[in-house]
């Protein structure tokens, strides 16, 4: 793989579709054959679960790595798409997340993790927290790229501040080159709508990084999930699941270009 393609999904706090967009992203990526390894970096696990791997059942998860319980690779769980890979998580993340994050230099733990195995894959997808801590900071430490995913339904400007504030603390704190993909905007009707929010939330500069594909509301993300299915396996037809897989084109021209 070219080196850098380490992707994390970041965004406003809660709820912006940071976990839909890094499964659906994945998968829309591995269906042109990208091979992709997502990890799931959320105590939360919601990637883990909608992904439908825990019918597999797995013996290790991010925690165990983290905590040296198991190599990255033992961890590593194969998905019924031959292109996909995960590394799962699960509650027990936050413990060992807890432990870790008492020591500043332990914030680029998965990065390191993530260079062994970077040249197996095309792009890693990483799924980041909402609440600003530990995690979130590793996820965007180990991060070459960040897409940033916002719903203009909510409060958008002081979480999108705080973000690049963390991007700035990241950067400097640890000398990475962490660099804005894209702002995708999820949950929204129109391109209207989105210059409307960045009209209203002063972000109008940021106009030149929003993506040109947007990804509309649509239960059929709801119900995907109730099923825990990718969009792609659930109603590949449906308004969300034909607008992952634009925006997964969108990203491969974006990653060619640099
Ligand atoms: N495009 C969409 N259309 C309809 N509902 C959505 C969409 N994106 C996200 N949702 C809903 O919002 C919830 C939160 O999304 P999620 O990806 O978990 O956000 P985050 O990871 O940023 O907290 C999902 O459980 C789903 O119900
Ligand atoms: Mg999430």
């Amino acid at each position: 793989m070219v080196m850098g393609n380490v992707l994390t999904i970041s965004g406003q706090k809660g709820g912006s579709g940071k976990s839909v967009t890094a499964l659906n992203l994945a998968v829309s990526l591995a269906l042109y054959k990208k091979k992709i390894l997502l990890v799931d970096c959320d105590p939360q696990g919601s990637v883990t679960q909608w992904s439908g791997i825990n019918a597999v059942g797995y013996p290790f998860d991010l925690s165990s790595v983290l905590s040296g319980k198991a190599t990255i690779i033992e961890a590593i769980v194969n998905t019924q798409f031959n292109c996909l890979d995960i590394l799962p998580a699960g509650f027990n993340l936050f413990p060992v997340a807890s432990k870790l994050g008492r020591t500043v230099a332990n914030e680029k733990i998965l990065r390191l993790f993530l260079e062994d195995i970077e040249a197996d894959y095309d792009y890693i997808i990483i799924d980041a927290p909402s609440s600003y801590g530990f995690l979130s900071v590793a996820a965007l430490t180990a991060a070459d790229w960040l897409i940033i995913a916002m719903c203009p339904r909510y409060n958008g400007f002081e979480d999108f501040r705080c973000l690049l504030q963390l991007i700035k603390y990241i950067r400097d704190t640890h000398e990475t080159t962490l660099k804005i993909a894209n702002i995708l905007f999820n949950r929204c009707r129109s391109n209207m709508q989105i210059n409307q929010f960045l009209a209203d939330q002063s972000l109008s500069e940021t106009r030149d990084l929003v993506a040109h594909t947007f990804i509309p509301e649509d239960e059929t993300v709801k119900r995907a999930i109730e099923k825990k299915m990718p969009l792609a396996l659930y109603d590949v037809k449906s308004p969300a699941s034909s607008a992952y897989l634009s925006f997964a084109k969108e990203m491969v021209l974006v990653f060619k270009q640099n």
